[in-house]
Formats: C-alpha cells, structure tokens, sequence
C-alpha cells in the first residue's frame, strides 16, 4: 500500500427519486462544487484508524456503528488487496451535509473504493466503481437503486434507469437551481421502505410512481427544448406525488412555499425526503438570490446554488 487520495462529489436528484426504486428514470445532477475527499496513508504498526466527521476510532470497532455500511466496504477492499492486516490511517473530509439527500454515504464509498484502488495502484472502470459502491449502499439503504454511486462518480447530469448504463444528458442553457437543507436529518431506509408498504397496503399508490417516471420524461424534453417553464412546472408536479407518497416532512412545505413566494418557478424536495435538501428553479442569477435569502429566512440551515449556464459541457 501507499499513501493516496481521491475525490467524488455531492449529488441532487432533479427528478424520479422513489419511482427510480420502481425501475421508472430519474434525473440527477452532480453537484462537483461539494466534494469528498479520502486520504490514505500506511502505517507501520498495524492500527487501522479512521478519521471522519460521523465516526472516529479503529476500523474493528465501527462495526455496529453508522459507519458499519463503509466499514465492511473497508474490510472487502481489503481483502480484495490481500492486505487484511495492513495498518494505514484513512481521512475522510467531506462538505456534504450527511444524511440530507445529498449522496453523502455514496459519495464516501465512491472516493473510498478510488482511493484503495489508487493506494493498492490498480486501475479501475466504472462499472467495477459502481459494484463496489453498492456494497455499502445496500448495508445503508437497504434497496438502493444505484443513482446516488451513479451521479456522486459522474461528471454530466445522468438519466439513470436502475440495472442499465447511465446516459449523460446535457442542461438547459439558462435557470439556476436553489439548494437548500432544512437542517432535519433525511431518512433513505425509512422512507424507501414507507413507500414500499404503502404500495402494498394501497396498489392504486403505484399511480404517483408511474407519474413520476413520466415527469422524468418531460424534464429530459425540458432539457432538450431549454425550456426551464416546463422543469419548473414538472418540478412542482413531482413534489404533490413526492407528498402524495408521504416522504414529504412540514419543514420541507415551508421552504418550497417560501421558494415559490418568493420567485421560484418550481420546487420539490430531493433525494428520499421526511427531511434532508429541498431544490427550488430560478429564472436568473438574480432571481436565485432572492430565493436563496427567502430560504434562509424560512429556515434552510444552508443554500447552494447550481447555476446551468455553468455546467454546460456542449
Ligand atoms: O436520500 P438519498 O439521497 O439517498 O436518495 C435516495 C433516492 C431514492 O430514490 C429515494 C432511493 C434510491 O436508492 O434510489
């Protein structure tokens, strides 16, 4: 082993988080502005230590912690390594808020499986990337679709239908996505296996999952057409199925409202929801900074913004 380091980013779901569970698309966007880093250095002595904002201590004792899902991704990377003794102090430095929709837990299994890779100085593609990441995924989330790997390693925003390839799809040229975290910890397994159980209880609930995936479908014609009226109209629209489904969370209401009162021209919640990060569209640079304060106001504990004009790749 030598000493590495490696990167991967936040991520925002546009469009079709939950129905993606279903095999519906969804759209989501890379947000490389706030990133994850994971440095590895070896040491002699055999300790295993771990340094991270959500978990500090000997990679043994992480077992039954938040952190077991990355851990046993640590344990499997090291025996694929054959170096299941090998000490090595591993930092992880992160500006993603964890648990707010933001792909922090795929973001971390990404720039952990790069940095092994890197440290045991084997290369790696992106499909192998996106196997190892689920590892952790499914110890976290339970079901996880595959979006949040996807989109956390991706550099384009990604039309991603689960069990298939992602496809890169390029941005409307003008609008300006609001991000914004209600500060209220967002609950993937909870809400993932809510959903389940309500279309169980209630076949008829697969109407809004159906929905969602045809809203996916607009926002790429959205897209195609440069037409952020339509993504905000379908922005909306997504989010009275999100509540329909019952992952929205009150705290969440008061942002999108605040957003929309305030000159968003959509706005829903992103990710899995019952708390976490809200999206709002703004016509113009401007326009966003006055969504961005009206979110402050409101309560958001923290905004981003996520310009398209600057994320153009043609
Ligand atoms: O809460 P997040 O950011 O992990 O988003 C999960 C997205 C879901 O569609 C709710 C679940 C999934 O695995 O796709």
């Amino acid at each position: 082993m030598k000493s590495a380091s490696e990167t991967s980013h936040a991520k925002a779901i546009l469009i079709g988080e939950h129905a993606v569970v279903y095999g519906e698309p969804a759209i989501a966007l890379p947000v490389p502005t706030i990133r994850m880093r994971v440095a590895i250095d070896p040491r002699d002595d055999g300790e295993q230590i771990i340094h991270s904002a959500m978990y500090d201590g000997t990679l043994a004792a992480a077992a039954n912690t938040r952190f077991s899902g990355i851990a046993t991704l640590i344990r499997q990377l090291l025996v694929r390594f054959n170096a299941p003794t090998a000490g090595f102090t591993l930092n992880i430095i992160s500006d993603l808020p964890p648990e707010r929709g933001m792909g922090s837990s795929a973001a971390t299994a990404i720039a952990v499986v790069r940095t092994f890779h890197a440290a045991f100085s084997t290369p790696i593609d992106h499909a192998a990337l996106l196997r190892w990441a689920d590892i952790s995924e499914r110890i976290i989330h339970g079901n996880p679709s595959g979006i949040d790997a996807a989109t956390c390693s991706a550099d384009r925003p990604q039309w991603f239908t689960r069990g298939q390839a992602p496809m890169p799809l390029s941005l409307p040229r003008t609008g300006v996505l609001v991000i914004a975290d209600s500060g209220i910890q967002g609950q993937t397994r909870l809400a993932v296996n809510d959903v389940a159980t309500s279309l169980t209880v209630n076949p008829a609930m697969r109407d809004h999952i159906t929905a969602l995936g045809h809203l996916t479908h607009q926002t790429a014609l959205a897209f195609a057409q440069d037409d952020i009226q339509l993504l905000g109209n379908v922005m909306s629209t997504a989010q009275m199925h999100l509540r329909a489904l019952g992952v929205s969370h009150p705290q969440l209401e008061t942002l999108i409202t605040a957003a929309s009162q305030n000159g968003a021209i959509g706005a829903k919640l992103t990710g899995s929801g019952l708390g976490g990060c809200i999206l709002a569209l703004a016509p113009t640079p401007e326009a966003a900074d006055t969504v961005s304060a009206a979110l402050t106001t409101a309560g958001a504990t923290q905004t981003w913004q996520f310009d398209f004009s600057r994320h153009q790749t043609q």
